[in-house]
C-alpha cells in the first residue's frame, strides 16, 4: 500500500517527482501512468502494477531536453521548482491532446497544477511557445 510517490522516488530513486501537499491537491506529484495525468501521493504502488510510468526523467533523450523543458527554460517559468515537474507532464499531456491549445486552453489544462512562485505568466507563455514550436534546438 506504498504510495506511487513514495516508490518512485524513495526506492526507484526518482527524485524528479515531487511532494507538495500530499493530498491529490497541488499536482506537484503530477506523472503519467498508461498516458493518464494522475497525481502519485494519491495512487497505491499496486495499482501501478504493469502500468507504464512517465516521470519527468523519462521526458529528455539522452541529452537533449523536451520541448517543454527549453521552453520552461527559455521562459524562466521555474523559481523554486517543485511544481515544475508536474507542471510540465501536465503540460506534456495538454499538448498530446491538443497541440494547438489557446491561452483559456492552457489555463484550463493546467489547473490542476499550483505555482506559489511565479504568477503562472511565464509557464503559460512557456507551454504557449512549445506548441508554436518556437523552441531553440
Ligand atoms: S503532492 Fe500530490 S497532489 Fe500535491
Ligand atoms: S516554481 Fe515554485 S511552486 Fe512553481
Amino acid at each position: 500500500m506504498a504510495r506511487l510517490l513514495d516508490v518512485l522516488r524513495e526506492e526507484l530513486g526518482l527524485t524528479g517527482t515531487k511532494e507538495g501537499c500530499g493530498e491529490g491537491e497541488c499536482g506537484s506529484c503530477s506523472i503519467l501512468m498508461d498516458g493518464v495525468l494522475v497525481n502519485s501521493c494519491l495512487i497505491p504502488a499496486l495499482q501501478a502494477r504493469g502500468a507504464s510510468i512517465v516521470t519527468i526523467e523519462g521526458l529528455a533523450n539522452d541529452d537533449r531536453l523536451h520541448p517543454l523543458q527549453k521552453a520552461f527554460l527559455e521562459c524562466g517559468a521555474t523559481q523554486c521548482g517543485i511544481c515544475t515537474p508536474g507542471m510540465i507532464l501536465a503540460a506534456v499531456n495538454l499538448l498530446d491532446k491538443n497541440p494547438q491549445p489557446s491561452l483559456e486552453e492552457i489555463r484550463e489544462g493546467l489547473s490542476g497544477n499550483l505555482c506559489r512562485c511565479t504568477g503562472y505568466l511565464q509557464i503559460f507563455e512557456a507551454v504557449a511557445k512549445a506548441s508554436r514550436n518556437e523552441v531553440a534546438d
